[in-house]
């Protein structure tokens, strides 16, 4: 990380594709990343970070280690700093692989903002930005672009409905989320 930059974003659990903009952080040597290091705990500085994203990580943990997690980044993070979420929709096969740990629907992120309702609740800490369903992956290229871009309008319409009837059109593929840090 350079010394002149002051605003550093960071991807967690980056793999083999940090996100443009970001500086990569992940468990493995094989990944892409610049900074390796293990989850819950982040190798930064109190309140020196503008944002994190992690694309497809946070399944990988029980609820938890991601109460941990999300602590870490709250204690890294400037006040009023981001953290962008996506994963895999509890709807999406790809959801019940077997080293997934944490399943995710469109009310998850109520759990770990100020409106939380779980048991563990850390509210206080962040507030939810907005949250959004994805039928099929962000980066789709395949046939019918129209169809994707309807249904993406569709279930986001009335989510909690189309979540319940989401086994009839394939399942809901992620869900994108942000959670900013709320200044003390
Ligand atoms: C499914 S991959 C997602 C990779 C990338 N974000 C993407 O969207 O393609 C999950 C990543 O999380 C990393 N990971 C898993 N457990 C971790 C931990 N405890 N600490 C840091 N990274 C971890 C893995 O090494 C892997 O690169």
């Amino acid at each position: 990380m350079e010394k002149h930059q002051t605003k550093i974003f960071i991807d967690i659990g980056c793999g083999l594709a940090p996100e443009p903009g970001y500086v990569g952080f992940d468990i493995k040597r094989t990944s892409k990343a610049a900074i390796i290091g293990r989850l819950p705990h982040l190798p930064f500085k109190d309140n020196s970070i503008q944002g994190f994203r992690a694309r497809h990580v946070l399944e990988h943990f029980f609820s938890e280690d991601i109460f941990d997690i999300l602590r870490d980044v709250s204690r890294c993070l400037k006040p009023n700093g981001e953290f962008l979420i996506i994963v895999p929709h509890g709807t999406n096969p790809l959801a019940s692989q077997i080293d997934h740990k944490s399943y995710w629907s469109y009310n998850s992120p109520l759990t770990i903002t100020e409106d939380g309702l779980h048991d563990e609740w850390i509210g206080g800490i962040f507030r939810l930005e907005y949250r959004k369903l994805f039928w099929m992956k962000q980066d789709y290229r395949g046939r019918f672009p129209w169809l994707v871009k309807f249904m993406n309008w569709m279930i986001n319409t009335s989510p909690i409905v189309m979540e319940r009837l989401s086994f009839h059109f394939g399942g809901i593929y992620e869900m994108e989320f942000k959670i900013r840090k709320i200044a003390t």
